[in-house]
Formats: C-alpha cells, structure tokens, sequence
C-alpha cells in the first residue's frame, strides 16, 4: 500500500477509535457501585421506607445519569445523596455503569405459582425472589377518571401505562411509590426541578388540580395489581 494510504487509513482508525463510546459496561463494577446504592434504594432498587427512598430499578439508563448529575451539579437538591455524589465518589464512568445496572434489574409485581412440595423447589431462591417484587399500595381517588386523564395528558411522553420511555429517557410513573410522586410533583410546580427541558419554563402540572393529580395517581397504583 502506498504509504499516503497507509497515513490515511491509520487517520480513518483513529477518528473511529475517538468516536467509540470511552466506556465498556462492567456488570461486576455495576454491583459494586450498587452496594453504596442499596443502604437507601435496597438491594434490587426497589426503593424503601415506603418512598422516602424511591424506586430506581427498571428506570431508563438515560434518566438515572440525568439525574445523577443533577445531584453532582448540585441543580436537583438531594441532600441525603450529597455525600455519595460527588466528583470523586462518583466519576462520570460510575454514572454509566451504576445507570446501566440499574437499568437492568426487573422487578416482577407478582410471583409466579410454585408447588412448594415439589422435589425441585428451592426455598433460597423463592425468598431472593420475594425481595425483587414491587407491590405499589392502592392509592384513593378516581380510578377510571384517573386513566382517561392520564392517557390524554402524560402518555405520549411516560408511555401508554406508565411505564416510561427508555430511548427519550422518560421515567416510568407505574411502580413508584405515591408518596415519592407527590414530593416531585410540589417541587415540578415550584420550578426546583425542570419538568420539560424544551419548554424549561412552562411547568406541565400547572394545568391540573389536586384532585386530578390524585385520580391519575391511584390509576398509575393500580398498574401491577
Ligand atoms: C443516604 C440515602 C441514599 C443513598 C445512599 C443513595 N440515595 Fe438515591 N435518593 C435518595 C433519596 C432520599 C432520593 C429522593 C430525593 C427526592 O425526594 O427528590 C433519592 C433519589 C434518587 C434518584 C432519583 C429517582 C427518580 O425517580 O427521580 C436516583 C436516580 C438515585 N437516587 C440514584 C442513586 C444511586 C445510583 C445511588 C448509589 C450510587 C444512590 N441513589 C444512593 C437517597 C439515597
Ligand atoms: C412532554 C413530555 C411529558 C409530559 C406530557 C409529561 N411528563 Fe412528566 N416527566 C417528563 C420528563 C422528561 C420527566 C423527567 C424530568 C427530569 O429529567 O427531571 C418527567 C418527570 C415526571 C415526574 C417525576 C418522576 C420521578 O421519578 O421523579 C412526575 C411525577 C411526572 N413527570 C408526572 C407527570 C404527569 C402526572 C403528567 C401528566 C399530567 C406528566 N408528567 C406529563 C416528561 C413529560
């Protein structure tokens, strides 16, 4: 090969090398990470103490990073994060791998039927098992009210049943805890969190009363029964 080729070619390489993601996903660092994680969030990140720490398993990769450097920034308060968040605990390359872990960890509703007596039964597993489940308590309010506001006004951007978005990076509604929804929906409507970063300035819940946000609330806690 003529040596400009060569020179051209070893350039070509070397713009694609830039251009690779700089991070490879580490299941194992993931983990690690997790442990830190789990003293709040659980073990599974099924969240705890009936939402005063949120749900986080399942939520789309994009979100938990967004939100990880939120509390880095300093720009979404969370002062029982504050010590775990910074520069140092928590390099850019944590975000990814704690974000994609998380991501990954499915937390079923329900248990699937086993026969206990069965020879094959392992009652280890069935208890490690138990632990992932996510039962979110009814909440009150207008069930059927509740449905056909929140297909109307939150559905195209948290998904038809709550269920969030992984590509735009929306969270999921369904499965968190109502509690913890009502704490982010007084700071939406008091502008401490950003809500729709292409319209920073409009806040979407301004349109709707409590009692709507109560309706659409219980129907989201009926989502896994
Ligand atoms: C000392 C307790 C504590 C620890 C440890 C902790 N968190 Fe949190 N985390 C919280 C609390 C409390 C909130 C809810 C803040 C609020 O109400 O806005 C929260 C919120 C979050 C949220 C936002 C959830 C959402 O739906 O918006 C994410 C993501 C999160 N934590 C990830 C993590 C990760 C990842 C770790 C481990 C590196 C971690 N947290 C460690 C207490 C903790
Ligand atoms: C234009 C798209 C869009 C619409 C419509 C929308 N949301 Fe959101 N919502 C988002 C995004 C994006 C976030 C994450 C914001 C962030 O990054 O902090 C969010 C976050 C939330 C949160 C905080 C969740 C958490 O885990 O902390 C709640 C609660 C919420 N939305 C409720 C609603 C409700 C109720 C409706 C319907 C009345 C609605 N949203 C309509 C895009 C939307």
């Amino acid at each position: 090969m003529k040596p400009y080729r060569i020179a051209l070619l070893s350039s070509f390489l070397l713009l694609f090398s830039s251009l690779a993601p700089a991070w490879e996903y580490d299941p194992e660092l993931g983990e690690e990470i997790n442990e830190v994680c789990a003293g709040c969030h659980g073990e599974f990140g099924q969240g705890g103490k009936q939402g005063k720490y949120p749900r986080i398993a399942g939520q789309p990769e994009q979100y938990i990073a967004e939100q990880l450097h939120l509390f880095r920034d300093r720009k979404r308060p969370n002062l029982d994060m504050v010590e775990h968040i910074d520069e140092r605990q928590m390099p850019d390359d944590d975000i990814l791998q704690i974000s994609r872990y998380l991501q990954g960890i499915e937390l079923k509703t329900k248990l699937p039927p086993v026969n206990e007596h069965d020879p094959g039964f392992d009652a280890y597993a069935r208890l490690l098992e138990s632990k992932k489940l996510m039962q979110i308590p009814r909440a009150e309010g207008d069930v059927e009210k509740g449905k056909a506001l929140y297909r109307e006004e939150c559905a195209s951007c948290h998904g038809r049943n709550g269920e969030g978005k992984r590509k735009k990076g929306v969270p999921m509604l369904a499965g968190q805890y109502t509690n913890y929804l009502w704490r982010q929906v007084d700071k939406l409507r008091k502008h401490i969190r950003i809500h729709d970063p292409d319209e920073p300035d409009e806040e979407l819940l301004d349109d709707f009363s409590d009692e709507e946000i109560r309706d659409i609330f219980a129907w989201l806690s009926t989502a896994d029964d």
